[in-house]
C-alpha cells in the first residue's frame, strides 16, 4: 500500500452554521458534550492519506459491513488542551500520544501516519475550538483521536481504508469536590493483559472486556479493579500475583524498604502488558529528577501482592495511586484481596498522600504553563 504522507497544506475548514453554547463549568460531565467541529483524515491503500478536513461535528455514515464494526479495527488516544493564565492554549507531550497511536494502529494493521503533521492539524483544531477550552485550572479540553478501519468487507484481513478523526470534549476536574481516595478490588478471576498480548496498545478492544469485572467490583463496593497477572516468580519458584494496572490507569506504590528504610516509588515495567501512559512516564521522569535527590529510589520493576500485603501489615506501604490523562492521579485508600482489606497508608481523615499530591501539582504546573518554558508544554 502507498503511504503518502499527510499534507497539511490541503486542509479544508468548514465551519458550523449553528455554533453551540459551551456547557457551564459546573455542569461538565466527562465525555458527554463535544465542541462544534471534528477533524477527519481518510486513508486508502491506493492513495495514502487524503486531504484533511475540519467540519462541523457530525455522525459518521458506515456500511453495516464496515470492518471496524465486526473485527474491532480501532485504536484511540486521550490527550488534553489547556488554557494558561494568559489565555494561551497548550498541549501536554502530544508527541507521546502520536507515537503511541502509531504503535497501536500498526499492531492492528491500520496505517501509520506522520505524528508531527497530525500535531499541526490538532493545533489548528484547538485554535478553532479555543472558546471551548475553559481557562480555569483543573479544566481542559479532552481530545480524542481515533482511528478505525473503514473497509466494507466481512473478509478478515488488513483494512484497505481507514479514517483517522478527532473529537473534543470540555472536561472539569476528575474530582470536582477535591480528591476522593478509592478502594480497589484485586481481580483474581479476570486478566486484563498477558505476555504476547496487546495490553500495551490503546485498542478499544482492551477496554470493553474490563466493564463486567468493573461492575462486579462495584457490586461488592469497590470503585475499580486492581489488575493482576499470576505468574511464577523465577527467583522463588513460587506462584505470585503481580500487580499491573488499576481500572484504565497505571498504578504506582510508595513502599519503604524493610531493611534500609529507603522509600521507593515503584510501578510495573513496560513488558508489553502495561499501557505506556504519558502521565506514567512523566511521573517517573519527575521522580527521578526531583525525588531521587531527596533519597528516594524510583523503579520500574515487577512487584507482587505479597510485597504489598507485607508492606501494609508492617506499616511500610506509604501511598498507592493511579495515573492517567483523565484524572492525572487518583489516590487509593484500600485494596480488597483474598477476602482481606489492605490499607494503603492513607490516614482515615485524608484523601490523598503527599507524593500523589506533589505529582499532581508538578504535572498540572507544567500543563497549565505555570512552570515556565518546560519542554513538555507545547504552545498552540
Ligand atoms: C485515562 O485514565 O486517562 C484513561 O485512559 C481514561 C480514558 C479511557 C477515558
Amino acid at each position: 500500500p502507498k503511504l503518502s504522507a499527510i499534507d497539511t497544506s490541503t486542509l479544508t475548514i468548514t465551519k458550523t452554521t449553528t455554533p453551540k453554547t459551551p456547557t457551564p463549568h459546573n455542569e461538565l460531565i466527562f465525555g458527554r458534550t463535544f465542541t462544534d467541529h471534528m477533524l477527519s483524515l481518510e486513508w486508502t491503500a491506493e492513495s495514502g492519506w487524503l486531504a484533511p478536513n475540519i467540519t462541523p461535528y457530525q455522525n459518521l455514515s458506515l456500511d453495516p459491513a464496515t470492518c471496524v464494526l465486526h473485527y474491532a479495527f480501532e485504536a484511540f488516544e486521550g490527550m488534553k488542551a489547556y488554557k494558561d493564565k494568559n489565555g494561551h492554549v497548550r498541549l501536554f507531550r502530544p508527541d507521546k500520544n502520536m507515537a503511541r497511536l502509531n504503535r497501536s494502529v500498526a499492531r492492528i494493521a491500520l496505517p501509520t501516519f506522520d505524528g508531527p503533521k497530525m500535531i499541526d492539524l490538532i493545533k489548528e483544531f484547538c485554535r478553532l475550538e479555543s472558546r471551548f477550552i475553559p481557562q480555569t485550572k483543573g479544566y481542559s479540553l479532552y481530545l480524542r483521536p481515533n482511528m478505525i478501519g473503514t473497509q466494507r468487507t466481512l473478509g478478515v484481513g488488513p483494512p484497505g481504508s481507514a479514517l483517522l478523526y478527532l473529537i473534543a470534549s470540555p472536561v472539569g476536574p476528575y474530582y470536582p469536590t477535591g480528591f476522593k481516595a478509592i478502594s480497589l478490588e484485586a481481580t483474581t478471576y479476570a486478566v486484563r493483559a498477558w505476555p504476547g498480548g496487546v495490553g500495551a496498545s490503546k485498542l478499544g478492544a482492551n477496554y470493553a472486556p474490563c466493564i463486567v469485572p468493573q461492575m462486579q467490583a462495584a457490586r461488592r463496593g469497590f470503585q475499580q479493579n486492581l489488575w493482576l497477572f499470576e505468574d511464577v516468580d523465577p527467583e522463588t519458584g513460587r506462584k505470585e500475583d503481580f500487580v499491573t494496572e488499576v481500572g484504565t490507569m497505571n498504578l504506582f506504590a510508595c513502599i519503604r524498604d524493610e531493611k534500609t528504610g529507603q522509600p521507593e516509588l515503584v510501578t510495573a515495567p513496560l513488558d508489553g502488558t502495561i499501557l505506556e501512559g504519558v502521565v506514567r512516564d512523566s511521573i517517573l521522569t519527575l521522580a527521578r529528577e526531583r525525588l531521587v535527590p531527596q533519597g528516594w529510589a524510583v523503579n520500574e520493576r515487577r512487584f507482587t501482592m505479597r510485597e504489598v500485603v507485607e508492606a501494609s501489615s508492617e506499616g511500610r506501604l506509604m501511598e498507592v495511586f493511579g495515573s492517567g490523562t483523565a484524572a492525572v492521579v487518583s489516590p487509593v485508600r484500600s485494596i480488597g484481596y483474598q477476602g482481606q482489606m489492605i490499607s494503603c497508608g492513607l490516614p482515615e481523615d485524608k484523601e490523598v498522600g503527599p507524593v500523589t499530591l506533589q505529582m499532581k501539582d508538578w504535572i498540572e504546573g507544567i500543563q497549565y504553563g505555570e512552570e515556565e518554558g518546560h519542554a513538555w508544554s507545547w504552545k498552540v
